[in-house]
């Protein structure tokens, strides 16, 4: 790590005032940095950065009650983009907090993206403009705040750095109730899914009541069995992890509820996850190297996305179905033909045994020119095929059924998840959700990809259906980024990725 953090001195005056100079169109006076200097004792905090005995970057706070406000903060420009700025800041807050302070604020200038994009990584949001607050060119002020921070939250973030937090993780966004307790967002301590398929399954889906009430009887089971196969209490934890979006209302705010309750009861910091961030997170988990810019592919029973990733956190949705969801295609056929919820796995299995070109399925938008996509019409065209034979007095043969459907949804999802990999010129590729779990898409994929040269990532086949564990490890890349819910926090069901 590139230089340690201290307390500003006069002493440090000329080079803080050099590297003032060189990054601000405005810079202040030596004679206001010998005030605020003046003024330690009274709730104003100044720290430099010091690396082989010269300062390369400084910051301070002024703490006024409750508040604290950032007053300046420069790195000088060769050591930028190294987390100096970002540690600087963690210092600062943590000196913020232990002032007494429950929020941050700063002015940014709205084109300085590398500050924005710095002050956002610790958990500032965009609160509204100050009107020509600068003064040299008549700029507006961006207002820039920290909601729900606290010294447990500071050091939870601090920790996470470090790369040795516990985070307790809570999942209940569809029909599964499921807990995880992770450290450092890689090494996994346990993984308890409580399905409550069989509750559904007699109604051929999801019955979005029975789903609310299961997690609420669930829930408390599945965080103690969490908590005792990793061999850990409430104590021992950093933060808490929660998906708030993404999904079923009544069964989001099961795990939403609990985990504010558990956040009040134990004073852990909570952090939100997005159910998709989740399930693209859980490729880190199977391959640790994985880095963006990449291009996900988000298969579920209520997703289908393509998306581009420039950076962790930063998502780019190119394109989405504009009817069924993929997962939702193979359970409507899988219940048109009897075989029971979900259907996903029951075809893929019957797949094997069938032949792939038996029957010709429409592939809807191949040739589309987007990254939409649209699977009702082959849906349609499954029962159209199913009611013919039928009429005709022909027995259907299920496994050529199976593979040929199935054949024609990946044919069009590798086509797209290609040709989007292309366009945007990227090294790496991820498979996402629960479909993830289909061994015909991941083969299909895996070839295409890796004979083009891309990087191809799936999750292990137990991380692609709905769990916690993927949501754990979003949950610390969340909690390095100081997303933190306050108690007034809600679920979200169409909360968007990015
Ligand atoms: O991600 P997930 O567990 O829940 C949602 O977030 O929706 O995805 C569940 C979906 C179901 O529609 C299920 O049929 C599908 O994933 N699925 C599969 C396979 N395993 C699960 N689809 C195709 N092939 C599979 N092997
Ligand atoms: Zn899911």
């Amino acid at each position: 790590m590139t230089g340690s953090v201290r307390d500003m001195t006069l002493l440090d005056l000329d080079s803080v005032m050099s590297i003032e100079r060189a990054s601000f169109l405005s810079p202040w006076s030596e004679g206001q940095f010998r005030d605020e200097l003046a003024r330690l004792g009274e709730g104003r905090c100044w720290m430099v950065v010091e690396e082989d005995g010269r300062v390369i970057g400084f910051g301070g706070i002024a703490v006024f009650g409750d508040e604290a406000h950032v007053m300046d903060l420069a790195v000088e420009s060769a050591y930028r983009g190294m987390g100096i700025g970002r540690r600087l800041l963690l210092s600062l807050m943590r000196s913020a907090v232990e002032g007494g302070a429950s929020r941050m604020t700063l002015e940014a200038r709205p084109a300085n993206m590398a500050a924005r994009a710095l002050y956002a990584s610790v958990g500032f949001v965009e609160a509204g403009t100050r009107p020509g607050y600068y003064t040299d060119t008549g700029e507006d002020a961006l207002i820039m705040w920290t909601p729900g921070l606290s010294v447990e939250a500071v050091e939870a973030m601090v920790t996470a750095d470090r790369g040795d937090d516990l985070v307790l993780a809570i999942e209940t966004s569809c029909d599964e109730t499921a807990a995880a307790v992770m450290r450092g967002g890689r090494e996994l301590l346990s993984s308890v899914v409580a399905s409550q398929v069989d509750f559904h399954a007699r109604f051929g889906g999801v019955v979005p009541e029975i789903a609310s009430r299961k997690h609420t009887e669930a829930i408390v089971a599945a965080v103690d069995e969490a908590l005792a196969e990793a061999g850990v209490g409430f104590k021992d934890l950093t933060a808490l992890a929660v998906t708030h979006g993404p999904g079923l209302i009544g069964a989001l705010v099961v795990g939403v509820a609990y985990a504010k309750g558990l956040s009040l009861a134990t004073g852990l910091p909570l952090v939100g996850v997005n159910h998709l961030e989740g399930h693209i997170f859980a490729n880190k988990l199977a391959d640790p190297a994985l880095e963006p810019p990449l291009i996900a592919l988000v298969v579920s029973g209520g997703h289908t996305a393509l998306v581009h990733v420039p950076e962790w956190g930063v998502y780019h949705t190119l394109g989405e179905t504009l009817d069924d969801a993929a997962g939702e295609a193979f359970d409507k056929v899988a219940k048109l033909l009897g075989l029971g919820y979900p259907g996903g796995p029951a075809i893929s299995r019957l797949a094997l045994e069938g032949d792939p070109n038996a029957i010709a399925f429409p592939r809807a938008m191949l040739r589309s020119g987007n990254y939409n996509f649209s699977l009702s019409g082959l849906k349609t065209a499954v029962i159209t095929y199913v009611e013919a034979e039928k009429r005709a007095g022909r027995e259907i043969a299920i496994p050529d059924l199976a593979a040929s459907f199935q054949a024609a949804v990946i044919d069009v999802q590798v086509a797209k998840a290609v040709r989007a990999a292309e366009e945007y010129g990227v090294e790496a590729f991820c498979l996402a959700g629960g479909v993830a779990a289909n061994a015909a898409l991941r083969e299909g994929l895996r070839v295409a990809m890796t004979e083009r040269g891309i990087r191809f990532s799936v999750p292990t086949y137990d991380l692609c259906t709905d769990n916690a564990a993927m949501i754990a490890a979003a949950g610390h890349f969340r909690l390095q980024r100081g997303a933190f819910l306050g108690l007034d926090a809600e679920a979200v069901a169409n909360l968007a990725l990015g």
